[in-house]
């Protein structure tokens, strides 16, 4: 009887693990998206680990500047703020004042492209089931 239920336990968790692998695995609502860079000429998923990164650190090193109301003559910024395509173009030709006046030196290329992949990830024309942007 105890190792019916040792048994019983043990597949429990596993099915508890498997079924919580799947939210992450689904976190592109069951397709993974993917981004060319023009840059590297290579095509990068967007997962999970690669937008979170990109998330934190456009939060502390982009947002650290512009955000609303901000004292650094910065405009205000949001994942919407540029297309997928304008975003790419951003990241690539980085023709605008902060990048060239050493703003974005902290980041190396690698994180760049983190930061790139999560605001494409957000841009103003992608859609999102949960936001009510599609609905004009
Ligand atoms: C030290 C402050 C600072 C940091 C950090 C910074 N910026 Fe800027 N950024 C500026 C200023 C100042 C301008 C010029 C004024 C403007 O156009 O907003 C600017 C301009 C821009 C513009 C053009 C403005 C527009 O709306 O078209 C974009 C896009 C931009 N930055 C993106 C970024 C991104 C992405 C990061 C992070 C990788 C970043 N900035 C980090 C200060 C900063």
């Amino acid at each position: 009887m105890k190792e019916k239920i040792a048994v019983i336990v043990v597949m429990a968790a596993f099915l508890a693990t498997l079924s919580h692998s799947r939210v992450f695995a689904d976190d592109e609502g069951g397709e993974t998206a993917y981004r060319f860079d023009p840059a590297t000429q290579t095509s990068r998923a967007l997962e999970y680990k690669n937008t979170w990164a990109g998330y934190k650190l456009y939060q502390s090193n982009c947002k650290s500047c512009h955000f609303r109301g901000n004292d650094k003559g910065a405009r205000f910024l949001d994942t919407d703020s540029r297309t997928m395509r304008g975003w790419n173009t951003l990241f690539y030709k980085k023709n605008v004042q902060c990048a060239k006046d050493g703003s974005w030196a902290k980041l190396s290329p690698e994180e760049l492209m983190d930061v790139n992949d999560y605001l494409y990830s957000k841009a103003y024309d992608t859609w999102d089931p949960r936001s009510n942007k599609s609905c004009g």
